[in-house]
């Protein structure tokens, strides 16, 4: 979860390594740190709890220079928010700042006797010392050594005092990339960061060291035989000169939601039916596969929820939906029959990764939907669709979401294709319909003063509740978890029916419900349940699709009309709504709509 930079180069370090933390923030804002190596190989630190711009202050405050540095911003796991267990971690001649767990930091505290020089409550310091406890001048045995007595998941970017403008990194499932940068060569956690230095780059492959120096970077495996790292480009648009004049990355992700369906859509569209050709996606994948199993955490999961409904309505196959922090340990069921979806923006999602090892290992095909090029869950897969929604900054995801679900239409569609289920004329009419999905994504958008408008009659609500049937309830899910995150209003979304089975209780006239109506054959159940809450005293705010009818006898606290689209492909608008709802109400409540409190974009560790 945490963020990792690391610089050497011609380049004073400093500056520039606080900059890149700004953009990693979003791993992680709880502390930051950084440490510079002078050239007589000593190191400073500056660390503080809070965001990096308190870091930056203290830089500013207590300057320090260098050309080689290393940098984090903290998402705490072991030890609390504080100074002190802020990283970067010195112990010895070793400076490190690390991603990850170690498990087994209690044991290697044990059996090196480290306690008493311990200065932090972290799992990180003690990767520290075991470098130093087995550093005896030359840093790459000595990493050789440490890593195999570390238990858990690990990015380390580390610098020994004895190897001045020399960074090292290692890694085991935490991710690092790394490339050569104007005058000297960088590593971070992701390539949002990464990508505004150098269009090329490469993942560090586990249990690999790395070696930065100013003229470039080297690659050993852990025999110490030098290899060639398999470079990649960055190619998605890392342009982030700002927020495009919005207040927040959220609300500027939300707007941005036309566009980068249509571009993860049309690319895939091939004589007016979906095509998977650009992602080297066989039919017979598709086509072979007995049921489908999805894997996927928070809103990916939900995404995959919206996709089990279409699958099984459009194709009539069997779909499961499994939370894949639960999938291992609930000894998730998957076969060589078994095609498993692995759905994750950020594709580092540790239990993500996990769940599709664990299918693999099990004789499955993996198919992994991920937004972020040549991440480790894509890595893992056989197959991946990248969706094209560019860099989400946001810790709320939207537009990945709403790509993921253009994903799963495309995936839908041909399935249903080569299954037998369409005919072409059918699979052209659902391309064309999905096609359709942008203009009404914009519709939605520019009302959003009225979604805003809205918004304000639950500013205060203490619980809000959420209904709807079929696809309706899918996207509830997620429009409540929206809303949760950011705004601290405590929210749930039932399937209507499910109600009068004792959520109801708690139905007072100080509960606003959210209610989404958009599938024709359930319009008229929809309306009777609404009634129920309506008759507890519930104010409603509807969304409902403009074509429906309104119920003249019901009184409504708002009503707000999604643009008609086919029953099937009305999640689309309504979700736009629903983010814009939930983001409204975190904006006019004054909170920090893009770093929401206890959370992180990448959640690495299980
Ligand atoms: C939702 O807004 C969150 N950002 C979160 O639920 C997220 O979807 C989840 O952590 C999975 O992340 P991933 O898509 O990067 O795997």
């Amino acid at each position: 979860m945490c963020g990792i930079i690391g610089y050497t180069g011609i380049e004073e370090a400093g500056d520039m390594i606080v900059d890149a933390l700004e953009i990693l923030e979003y791993r992680g804002y709880d502390s930051a740190g950084i440490a510079l190596c002078r050239t007589d190989g000593s190191v400073r630190i500056r660390k503080c709890a809070g965001r990096v711009k308190d870091l930056r202050s203290l830089c500013q405050r207590e300057d320090i220079r260098g050309t080689c540095g290393i940098g984090h911003t903290r998402w705490a796991t072991h030890g609390g928010v504080s100074d002190g267990n802020a990283h970067p971690h010195q112990y010895g001649k070793v400076t490190l700042v690390h991603n990850g767990i170690i498990e087994n930091y209690r044991d290697l505290v044990r059996k090196y006797d480290l306690q008493e020089r311990l200065q932090s409550q972290t799992d990180s310091e003690v990767a520290a010392a075991v470098l130093d406890h087995f550093y005896n001048g030359d840093p790459f045995a000595a990493i050789r050594k440490a890593v195999l007595k570390l238990k858990g998941t690990f990015a380390l970017s580390i610098l020994f005092e004895d190897f001045p403008g020399i960074v090292f990194a290692v890694r085991n499932v935490s991710p690092i990339v790394i490339g050569n940068v104007r005058g000297g060569s960088m590593l971070a956690s992701d390539v949002t960061v990464l990508g505004q230095y150098t269009r090329e780059y490469f993942v560090l492959p586990e249990f690999h060291v790395a070696v930065l120096k100013k003229d470039g970077v080297e690659l050993y495996d852990m025999s110490g035989e030098a290899t060639e790292p398999e470079w990649l480009t960055v190619d998605w648009d890392v342009d982030r000169s700002g927020k495009g004049g919005y207040p927040f990355y959220m609300e500027k992700e939300i707007m941005e939601q036309p566009k980068v369906i249509a571009d993860t859509v049309r690319p895939r569209i091939c004589g007016g039916i979906p095509d998977f050709t650009i992602d080297g996606i066989p039919d017979s994948l598709l086509a072979d596969c007995r049921r489908i199993c999805v894997v996927a955490c928070g809103t990916a999961m939900h995404a995959g929820l919206v996709g089990k409904a279409l699958m099984q309505s459009f194709v009539r196959i069997h779909m499961d939906v499994e939370l894949a922090s639960e999938f291992m340990y609930t000894d998730g069921i998957v076969d060589e029959e078994t095609l498993v979806i692995a759905i994750s923006q950020s594709g580092e999602t540790i239990d993500t990764l996990e769940a599709v090892k664990y299918a693999r290992k099990h004789g499955a095909k993996t198919l992994a939907i991920v937004n972020v090029r040549g991440a480790s869950v894509a890595l893992a897969s056989d197959y991946v669709i990248y969706t094209n929604a560019g860099p989400e900054i946001a810790v709320a995801s939207t537009k990945a979401y709403t790509t993921q679900l253009a994903a799963l239409y495309l995936l839908t569609g041909r399935m249903a294709y080569v299954r037998g289920s369409f005919g072409e004329k059918e699979a052209k009419a659902f391309a064309a319909e999905l096609m359709r999905v942008p203009e009404a994504m914009r519709q939605v958008l520019d009302r959003r003063e009225e979604i805003h408008y809205i918004a304000r009659s639950i500013l205060n609500a203490k619980d809000v509740f959420m209904m709807g049937r079929g696809l309706d309830y899918s996207i509830l899910l997620e429009g409540s978890l929206k809303l949760k995150e950011i705004s601290y209003i405590h929210s749930e979304a039932y399937a209507s029916g499910e109600l009068k089975h004792g959520t109801i209780a708690l139905i007072t006239e100080d509960t606003p419900v959210v209610a989404v109506v958009t599938q024709s054959r359930l319009q008229s159940k929809e309306f009777s349940n609404i009634k129920e809450v309506q008759s507890r005293g519930a104010g409603v705010i509807l969304f409902m699709k403009e074509t429906f009818g309104m119920d003249k006898e019901s009184s409504w606290n708002s009503v707000f009309k999604l643009p008609a689209m086919e029953d099937g492909f009305m999640v689309m608008p309504a979700s736009a709504a629903l983010q814009l709802l939930a983001y409204y109400v975190s904006l006019d409540k004054g909170l920090d709509v893009d770093k929401p409190r206890n959370l992180a974009k990448v959640v690495t560790v299980e």
